[in-house]
């Protein structure tokens, strides 16, 4: 079985990883192969993140490797938050703490689209894949718009606040099943997981 390192350390989305890949990968975290570095990403694009990542990997422990990176990008914003989603709210000054990470980056993004009418928005996943000499990327995007007041309390980040197009419930009102579905992490995975089945 071939060694795939996925550069993440997230359980839940090696997890997800796992059970797509596991009969043809033995999928590695960052742990696995003794990489204890937060790995600089200091990209502008998702794209030039993922490739970070895996790049980091590739170089110094020899593994084929994918990465992700992803975030939201709202239209009437310029493609804001884009690659400072996780940090959207400690870009604008604001005192964080783990515990309100998500709601103060909500509230940065709600104050910045008050009075706004043009709503759209939507999340992107961008994988980067070093396999066999290559470099490889998949990207994932759900389109949908952002609401003016949160909705919800299951799913992480944003989620209360973007309704993914030909929905009425946000991401984290929908439940996760339905979100990984038709999520744009989900719709770059299946991608990358096909490119895998037949390489
Ligand atoms: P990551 O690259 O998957 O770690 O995502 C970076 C940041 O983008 C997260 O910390 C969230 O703020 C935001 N984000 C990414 N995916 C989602 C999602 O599915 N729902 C809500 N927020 C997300």
């Amino acid at each position: 079985m071939k060694t795939l390192v996925f550069a993440s350390n997230n359980a839940h989305k090696l997890e997800e990883i796992r059970a797509i890949l596991g009969n043809k990968f033995d999928v590695k975290s960052l742990k696995d192969i003794g990489c204890n570095v937060d790995i600089p990403e200091t990209g502008t694009t998702f794209r030039e993140n993922a490739l970070q990542k895996a790049r980091y990997v590739k170089e110094h422990f020899g593994f084929d490797c994918f990465a992700d990176d992803s975030g939201l990008q709202v239209e009437a914003l310029g493609g804001e938050p884009g690659v400072y989603s996780a940090r959207y709210a400690v870009k604008n000054g604001r005192q964080v703490t783990a515990g309100n990470k998500d709601d103060a980056n909500m509230d940065v993004l709600l104050e910045k689209l008050a009075g706004e009418e043009n709503r759209k928005a939507c999340f992107r996943t961008c994988i980067a894949l070093i396999y066999e000499g290559e470099t490889h990327f998949f990207d994932g995007v759900v389109e949908g718009h952002i609401i003016t007041e949160k909705r919800g309390d299951g799913g992480f980040g944003y989620d209360p606040l973007f309704v993914p197009d030909g929905y009425e419930k946000t991401f984290a009102e929908m439940g996760n099943e339905v979100k990984n579905n038709i999520s744009h992490r989900a719709k770059a995975v299946e991608k990358l997981a096909e490119f895998l089945f037949f390489n």
